[in-house]
């Protein structure tokens, strides 16, 4: 259902729940990705004269208030980029939230404080996230459902909240699906997935799944180390997941009985030490012993010669989608991977899909544009649960 379901919403307050779960470091946010995000939506319920109230979660608070988890420096940049005010108010629930509802006008706008500062949003007893959700909608009339990053959680304020009130998918939420269909259902080929970040147990399911619908797996990030544990080499002490190489030889198989090519990285760089200024050297992906660091070097990054043919795959795909840094690109000498696989994906004619929060606050810090790619998602679990292709909670309430 999307917002036209809901009828006028000239004086009602609609309650919309957005994924504003920001990066921040001592209080500043580092990438507003996700505020900008949700700002379509916002602006199309504020110009239409309902009295919007935002709720997101930040961080993982354990249900009560901690002030690092705190939504405010979210509602003062919401409100530079919307060029109007945010109220922001430090309750999610209570007397102070239902002052600042109640007062609402048309077209004003307030953000509650982070949703996990109370039991019941992640509360695993389907009653109690009910009660928190009948809290919430106390004083509203319509629900907007926009936080894509979360609608693969079963949290009071995904699920619950939208069955006890009229509700809608908002426009984000509606754009992502839009694109994640493509890649789901027709995915033009050759398709390639590009998949890092640091475990392959984060990965399991979408890795299984994609073997049946891709050509080529592109691996790099943390979870290289265990495809080639997996293969028989040595990795020193680069990231192990030793209780993986079993389900990492079966991928392999399956792979190869398929006739998916996975592509591993035939160089790395290894580091002395976890460290932005640590001493490094790029040696063979089958040799990583033998660095001049012995058993004591750390593969950091894909090395230059497998982010070239990273970079070559990429651009004879008609489909890229991208998950997971290549190496650690917060030190720039472990950053080169990565930059490489992002100017692959801004260079290709292809269709490009970058999926993950963590994923695209990289290829912004690395001084890329939203508008390189095909499309960013904002849900890093979310878009790798729908490819995988489960049922996701906070969309079945919606359909
Ligand atoms: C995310 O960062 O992927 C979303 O905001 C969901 O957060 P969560 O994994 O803490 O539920």
């Amino acid at each position: 259902r999307t917002i036209e379901s809901l009828g006028s919403l000239r004086s009602r307050t609609v309650i919309v729940r957005c994924d504003l779960n920001v990066p921040l470091a001592d209080g500043v946010i580092t990438d507003d990705g996700r505020i900008r995000a949700s700002l379509t939506t916002i602006r199309e319920l504020r110009d239409a004269g309902a009295r919007v109230v935002l709720i997101s979660h930040l961080g993982r608070p354990k249900g009560e208030p901690e002030a690092r988890f705190s939504l405010r420096p979210v509602a003062a940049r919401m409100a530079e980029l919307l060029e109007v005010p945010v109220n922001f108010v430090a309750q999610t629930v209570g007397a102070d939230a239902d002052a600042a509802i109640t007062g609402l006008a048309d077209g004003d706008i307030v953000l509650l404080e982070n949703l996990r500062f109370n039991a019941g949003e992640t509360s695993k007893d389907e009653a109690e996230r009910l009660a928190f959700a009948k809290q919430l909608a106390t004083h509203a009339d319509a629900f907007v459902s926009d936080g894509f990053g979360v609608v693969h959680r079963r949290q009071a304020s995904v699920t619950e909240l939208a069955a006890v009130l009229p509700s809608a998918a908002g426009r984000l939420v509606a754009a992502e699906l839009e694109v994640l269909e493509r890649l789901t259902a027709r995915a033009e080929r050759p398709y390639t997935v590009v998949l890092g970040g640091s475990k392959v147990s984060d990965k399991l399911g979408v890795i299984s799944h994609l073997l049946e619908r891709v050509d080529t797996l592109l691996i790099g990030g943390g979870m290289l180390f265990t495809f080639l544990a997996a293969q028989g080499h040595s990795v020193a002490s680069s990231l192990l997941e030793k209780d993986q190489l079993d389900t990492v030889r079966g991928y392999l198989a399956e792979a190869e009985r398929r006739g998916v090519r996975i592509v591993l990285p035939t160089d790395v760089i290894v580091a002395a030490a976890f460290a932005a200024d640590a001493a490094h050297e790029t040696v063979s992906a089958h040799a990583i012993g033998e660095s001049s660091f012995g058993e004591a070097g750390i593969g950091l990054d894909i090395g230059p010669d497998s982010a070239a043919e990273f970079a070559r795959v990429i651009n004879e795909s008609a489909t890229v989608f991208w998950n997971g840094p290549m190496g650690v690109f917060e030190m720039e000498a472990f950053a080169g991977g990565t930059r490489t696989v992002a100017q692959a994906l801004t260079d290709t004619d292809g269709f490009t899909v970058v999926g993950g929060g963590d994923s695209a606050a990289a290829v912004r810090a690395l001084g890329f544009a939203d508008t390189d790619f095909g499309h960013i998602s904002t849900g890093g679990g979310a878009s790798l649960e729908f490819l995988e292709g489960k049922q996701l909670p906070g969309l079945e309430v919606l359909a």
